[in-house]
């Protein structure tokens, strides 16, 4: 079974080749979707200029290739009908029986068009990492999601995905957060944390490190024996993260992220790496002293007065700090894991941070020009104000409230349906986590967008919950004509446009998931998955499946078409992360 766009890009091709020599068999042949035709190849107009012919006879020269006597003799006949029009275009109309065959053929694949990559690469996708310190917020939530989809979609290619969570686990501030623990006694600390009032605990402690010149004193002293891992302070620096990772997980357990405590590598893994990632690059040479500190000045980084920006690894006071973390995640991830690719999935406002620590990595030779290293930037989720979604009337948002109140929310959305309690609550769930993080995946990663619960819960439109009841009116289908998706084999005829139309958009799952992972970009499998939800409902509108005039052999392709379009949503949401209810 073949995309039809790479079906018809692999024919143009072979046509250039035949017409004008085998140099132009690599020629894009600008394939797009188009208003007359299933597709049309644009390539004869950019070609014209290298021919120097016009670009309606180049156009004609290859529908002759394509479709003319000659290649109608082969064994292989082009699968449907050539036109030119226009000055130049080519239109490319696929016949019905070659959609119906690839239909039928992914119908009957287990992995519905999905291919496997070979060799599998191993991805390492860093994504979530909140700080302990602080509490998670919208902005880490975002990376969680987006950098799980990403890591599924990878494993669900037949890569080996290696999930980093790089928790802000590390540094001087813990010397004032574990002092603040002794204070307030392990127990009050725990349930603290617990809760999520990282915010709030870090808070105080900053305040007493401010005004209490005894307390800044112990937490200082407590930074010295934390670095030098001493039991004691180890001890309780364990009751301080295991506290806070029991909210983070709360938090992923509910969003159904894949994270697991298996993926935790953060910021404190790295702290024995930092005193060899220094020598090594200052030995080479790679790393310089500069005003005392040692930096790395990477090629093309310019700031005030044309200086050239360091990227320090090691500042005046020996302290090291987010860069010289970030260059141990790099060796580690490409020396021990082995990555052949690193995705980045942090906000976008670290930009000039990732791209300078890519930069000196490859000075270092730590990052080989086979492993692909990208920063998955990701955009701020803003408030209605346009600021930061952060605060509400003031105070910070819990995450989990704001979890809790998408699941209330989304309980509004089906109240009117017949449900006990437990089923409604499951699907309240599932609705609310998946507007949630649909909302999220359904733009471009790196672009801002509005925090809007009235938007996100919506039934019409691009939104989780569209995509959701879509697939779960097409499950009620089978309840009423009592047969299973699995039974509905086909074999798939087509007839009405809506039938073809949505057959055609059924061929390209698989290269649209292969999109989203090439390209990091989860929008592009949301925006498939909801081109196709709208074709099912127009197939839907204008053909009958289960009414009693239906030729039988017509109901059986009808329902072909239904389980194919199911299992394409359900996998589709499946790999974005958005949860799949049976009902709703
Ligand atoms: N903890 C950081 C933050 O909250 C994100 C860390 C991302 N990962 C990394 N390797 N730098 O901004």
């Amino acid at each position: 079974m073949t995309d039809p766009q790479l079906e018809l890009t692999g024919r143009v091709q072979q046509a250039l080749a035949d017409a004008f020599g085998t140099e132009y068999a690599d020629a894009d042949p600008l394939i797009r979707p188009s208003q007359f035709a299933d597709y049309q190849a644009n390539v004869a107009m950019s070609l014209s200029k290298r021919l120097r012919r016009a670009p309606r006879e180049v156009a004609q020269e290859i529908a002759d290739r394509l479709t003319g006597p000659a290649a109608q003799a082969t064994d292989d006949p082009f699968p449907g009908t050539v036109e030119v029009s226009g000055p130049g275009f080519l239109n490319l109309t696929l016949s019905d029986t070659w959609i119906a065959e690839q239909a039928s053929e992914v119908l009957a694949d287990p992995r519905a068009g999905v291919g496997l990559i070979t060799p599998p690469q191993t991805v390492v996708v860093d994504y979530s990492a909140p700080n302990a310190a602080k509490e998670m917020h919208v902005g880490h939530l975002r990376t969680t999601i987006v950098g799980d989809a990403l890591a599924r979609v990878h494993e669900h290619l037949g890569n080996k995905v290696v999930r980093q969570n790089h928790l802000g686990d590390w540094g001087t501030p813990f010397g004032m957060l574990i002092e603040h623990l002794l204070d307030i006694g392990e127990e009050a600390a725990v349930a603290q944390l617990e809760a999520g009032e990282g915010n709030a605990y870090y808070q105080t402690a900053r305040a007493k490190f401010d005004a209490d010149p005894a307390f800044n004193a112990r937490a200082r002293a407590r930074v010295v024996t934390l670095q030098a891992e001493e039991p004691e302070t180890m001890r309780l620096w364990h009751i301080f993260m295991d506290a806070t990772l029991r909210y983070f997980n709360k938090v992923y357990r509910q969003l159904e992220v894949t994270l697991t405590d298996e993926d935790i590598a953060g910021e404190s893994m790295y702290n024995p790496m930092l005193a060899r990632v220094c020598d090594e690059l200052q030995e080479r040479g790679i790393a310089v002293l500069s005003d005392g500190a040692l930096c790395v000045f990477p090629p093309g980084y310019t700031g005030r007065e044309d200086q050239p920006l360091p990227f320090m690894i090691r500042k005046s006071d020996g302290a090291y700090g987010y860069a010289t973390t970030d260059m141990a995640t790099i060796r580690y991830r490409v020396d021990d894991l082995k990555a052949d690719r690193i995705l980045y999935v942090i906000g976008a406002t670290q930009a000039l941070h990732m791209s300078m620590l890519f930069d000196s990595a490859r000075l270092a030779g730590w990052l080989p020009e086979h492993v692909r290293a990208e920063h998955v930037q990701i955009g701020s989720v803003l408030g209605s104000d346009g600021k930061m979604f952060k605060t509400r009337s003031g105070k910070s948002i819990k995450l989990l409230e704001l979890l809790d109140e998408a699941e209330t929310r989304a309980g509004e959305v089906i109240k009117d349906r017949d449900y006990d309690d437990t089923e409604r609550a499951r699907i309240a769930h599932a609705v609310g986590m998946g507007a949630v993080k649909y909302a999220d995946l359904s733009v471009s990663h790196d672009s801002e967008y509005v925090f809007d619960f009235d938007r996100m819960l919506a039934l019409t439109g691009n939104t989780g919950p569209y995509l959701q009841y879509a697939q779960a009116r097409i499950r009620s289908i089978f309840r009423r004509g009592g047969v299973s998706p699995a039974e509905a084999t086909g074999p798939i005829a087509l007839g009405h446009p809506a039938e073809r139309a949505l057959a055609l958009q059924l061929l390209r799952f698989g290269s649209v998931v292969e999109e989203m992972a090439e390209h990091s970009a989860p929008h592009k499998l949301a925006s498939y998955l909801f081109d196709t939800a709208s074709a099912f409902t127009t197939f839907f509108e204008n053909c009958p499946v289960l009414r009693d005039d239906v030729d039988a052999a017509v109901r059986a392709s009808r329902l072909a078409l239904c389980a194919l379009t199911l299992r394409i949503l359900e996998t589709g949401l499946t790999l974005l992360g958005v949860p799949v209810p049976e009902r709703m």
